[in-house]
This record gives C-alpha cells, sequence and structure tokens, in this order.
C-alpha cells in the first residue's frame, strides 16, 4: 500500500505515518522542517518530499516526481495562529489559509489524478462548534472552506473515496500557537489509528474520531 502524508513533520502527520508504517505500508512523507522530515523518514524507512504547501509549483513538482501511483493520501498539515479580527496580520492570515486551504487546494488539483482505482483521501477538518470561538476567524473560516471543498471534489471527481476527518482537541504542537493544551485532548495516535482502521474499511463522508 503507497501511502502519501502531508504535514507529516506536525504531531497528527507524524503519528498517522508510524501508524501506517506499522501497518506495512510503503510512505512518502511531506513537511516543511526538513531536519524533522528526514529524521522521522529514517526512522520509518519512508521517502522524504519536502514542500511549502503555500506554493502550487511545490505540489505540482512532488506529485511529478512520484514514482508509484497512490493507495492512500493524507493531508494533515495545518496552522491556527489566533488572533482577534481587529488585529488580523496578513503573514498570520496567509499562513493560516496556506496550510488549511491552499494547501489542500493544491494537493487535490496535483493528487487525484495520482490515485489507484479506490485510493483513498483523507483531510484533516475541523468540527465547526468546537472552533467558532474568539480569535479562531481564519482557522473556522478556512476549515469550513476546506469542508465545502470537499464536497465539491467529490461531485466532481465520481468515486472519489474523500473523508474529512473530524477529530476534537489533540494534543499536538498546534496549541503552542494558541497557548495551552485543552484538557482532555486526544492522543495524536488515536487520530493515527483511527485513520488507518477507517482505511481497510468501507469509505465515509466524515470519520468523526472520539476518545
Ligand atoms: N491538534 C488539534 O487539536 C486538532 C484538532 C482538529 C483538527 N486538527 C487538524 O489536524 C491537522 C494536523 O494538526 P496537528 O495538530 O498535527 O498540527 P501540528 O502538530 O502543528 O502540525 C502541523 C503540520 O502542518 C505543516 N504545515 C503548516 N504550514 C505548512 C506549509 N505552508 N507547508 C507545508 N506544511 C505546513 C507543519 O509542517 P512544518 O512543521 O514542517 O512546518 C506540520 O507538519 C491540521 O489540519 C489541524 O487543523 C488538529
Amino acid at each position: 500500500m503507497n501511502v502519501l502524508i502531508f504535514g507529516a513533520t506536525g504531531g497528527i502527520g507524524a503519528a498517522t505515518a508510524r501508524a501506517f508504517a506499522q501497518a506495512g505500508a510503503t510512505l512518502t512523507l511531506s513537511g516543511r522542517d526538513e531536519a524533522r522530515l528526514q529524521a522521522l523518514a529514517g526512522e520509518l524507512g519512508a521517502q522524504a518530499r519536502p514542500a511549502d504547501l503555500g506554493y502550487e509549483s511545490h505540489v505540482r513538482a512532488l506529485f511529478e516526481e512520484l514514482p508509484a501511483p497512490l493507495d492512500t493520501l493524507v493531508y494533515a498539515a495545518g496552522a491556527a495562529h489566533p488572533e482577534p479580527l481587529a488585529g488580523a496580520d496578513p503573514a498570520q492570515v496567509r499562513a493560516v489559509w496556506n496550510a488549511n486551504y491552499f494547501g489542500a487546494l493544491w494537493v487535490l488539483k496535483h493528487g487525484l489524478g495520482r490515485l489507484n482505482a479506490g485510493g483513498r483521501v483523507y483531510l484533516l477538518g475541523a468540527r465547526p462548534e468546537l472552533v467558532t470561538a474568539r480569535g479562531f476567524t481564519q482557522y473556522a473560516a478556512s476549515k469550513a472552506a476546506l469542508a465545502r471543498a470537499a464536497e465539491i471534489a467529490r461531485l466532481e471527481h465520481r468515486g472519489l473515496e474523500l473523508t474529512l476527518v473530524l477529530p476534537p482537541a489533540v494534543d499536538t504542537g498546534l496549541w503552542t500557537q494558541v497557548g495551552r493544551v485543552p484538557r482532555g485532548a486526544l492522543a495524536a495516535g488515536v487520530v493515527a489509528q483511527a485513520i488507518v482502521a477507517n482505511c481497510g474499511g468501507p469509505a465515509q463522508a466524515e470519520l468523526r474520531v472520539e476518545g
């Protein structure tokens, strides 16, 4: 099984890479932090393909250079950078939309054609009821845009097995952008195991991971 994971240098992405490696998958891992990416790829015997998902050219090149078609594609990149709307900083806004929306757009644009028949796509989304909170304008809006884009991708690609993964809070480095990890946050491994288990069963539009 050939699996490509974006955001593999992050908490959920790295845990998902480890879970797929344990299941015997052949892995290609992508992230921006080259040192962390190479270390994880070395540990798991995976290919490392650094890319900044804000650039369509990086994503296009990554898919053009893939040696083999994919069975599973996981999009686990993301950013939160909360700030009040009145003080929205253009660089932070762009960072959030690049990670949560534009990167996924380029991955769907260039990646869907590289999937084997019956191939699976997992996009990490967010539960609207959990992210409609002060400071989260860009995070909530970009995740809503991602969910709508996922619906339309299914309409445009008949038979596309695309699952929006909706975890509650998960204990990862993402929360360093917020200040503190919420009490009761799940371990990233729980999300990873849910994705790998889901991959072995029938595809669903949404995967609501529970503790
Ligand atoms: N943690 C939670 O509570 C939670 C809950 C629900 C959904 N989610 C979603 O789950 C996904 C994974 O989150 P996480 O908690 O694992 O976050 P994380 O640990 O902060 O990891 C974020 C990942 O996104 C990558 N990334 C960000 N901007 C990028 C860019 N421009 N180009 C390439 N890679 C970029 C980071 O790469 P580098 O570090 O290499 O730059 C890192 O691999 C996100 O979509 C997040 O919104 C998280």
